[in-house]
């Protein structure tokens, strides 16, 4: 989506789009001492309350990074453990989402998994594709530099056949190609789990969002958190390259 150039939507509301990076549960599972595979599952389990929290405050849509393009390089035992993780919860939740109108999207390079958990997401996708309520994103094997990639690969192929001339590309056309491109950009981005860092999600996407961080590890991550991190939120004055008065004095003439 392209920039707000305007001054509309300069005082936060409630977020449209959520984006989370879900940090923390190996540490989780550490303090307790549990294998890392425990500190996942109970990741799978603040999942589910966060986006039915979400679904309730007509959140438009939540984008989770459960794994990213460098994620591979963990041990094979924790990525093969991971795989599991995702298609049994495929396989649990899918129905569940769907009943609750919830629309199920995956981003990322899906044809590192297996045929198996890519027919489960493409039909977990279809199956709920027309759903209107909250938009669930699921980054999976995704990274900001892939997607950019992939972008300008279609944008090359267009250009190559004629379709598009390069004195066409622009901001928004490159936004029309990332996996992202029918979605509103995030306005809120939280990380748990202490890092203060973006690790190459949605690169492009976050130019203008406001950013959340917490130290709180993602399995503690309730809809109590999820509350605070919201109205930190609302308490920002967004201002997309205008300055302070500007949007002061928008808001009063509105
Ligand atoms: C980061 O914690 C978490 C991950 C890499 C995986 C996230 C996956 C889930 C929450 C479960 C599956 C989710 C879905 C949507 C099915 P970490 O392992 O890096 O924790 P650490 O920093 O404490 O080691």
């Amino acid at each position: 989506m392209a920039i707000d150039k305007d001054l509309q939507g300069l005082q936060a509301g409630n977020p449209r789009h959520i984006a989370i990076i879900m940090d923390g549960n190996g540490r989780w599972a550490q303090k307790r001492f549990m294998p890392r595979a425990v500190g996942h599952q109970a990741g799978v389990k603040a999942v589910r309350k966060i986006v039915e929290y979400c679904a309730i405050q007509k959140i438009e849509v939540l984008t989770l990074f459960a794994f990213s393009s460098e994620n591979w390089r963990r041990p094979e035992e924790e990525v093969s453990l991971l795989m599991s993780l995702f298609l049994s919860t495929l396989q649990r939740e899918v129905d569940k989402l769907d009943r609750n109108n919830i629309r199920l999207r995956f981003i990322g390079d899906r044809s590192a998994f297996s045929d198996k958990l890519q027919i489960k997401m493409a039909e977990g996708e279809a199956q709920t594709q027309d759903n209107n309520a909250l938009t669930l994103v699921i980054a999976a094997n995704y990274g900001g530099h892939w997607d950019m990639c992939q972008a300008f690969r279609q944008v090359m192929d267009k250009i190559a056949i004629g379709e598009l001339k390069d004195q066409a590309i622009d901001e928004q056309l490159i936004s029309r190609h990332l996996s992202t491109a029918d979605l509103p950009d995030p306005d809120l981005f939280i990380r748990t789990g202490g890092e203060q860092r973006v690790s190459n999600f949605m690169l492009w996407q976050l130019a203008y969002t406001e950013m959340y961080f917490t130290p709180t590890l993602w399995p503690d991550f309730d809809q109590n958190s999820l509350e605070e991190a919201i109205n930190s939120f609302k308490g920002r004055q967004r201002r997309f390259g205008h300055t302070g008065e500007q949007v002061l004095a928008k808001s009063i003439t509105q």
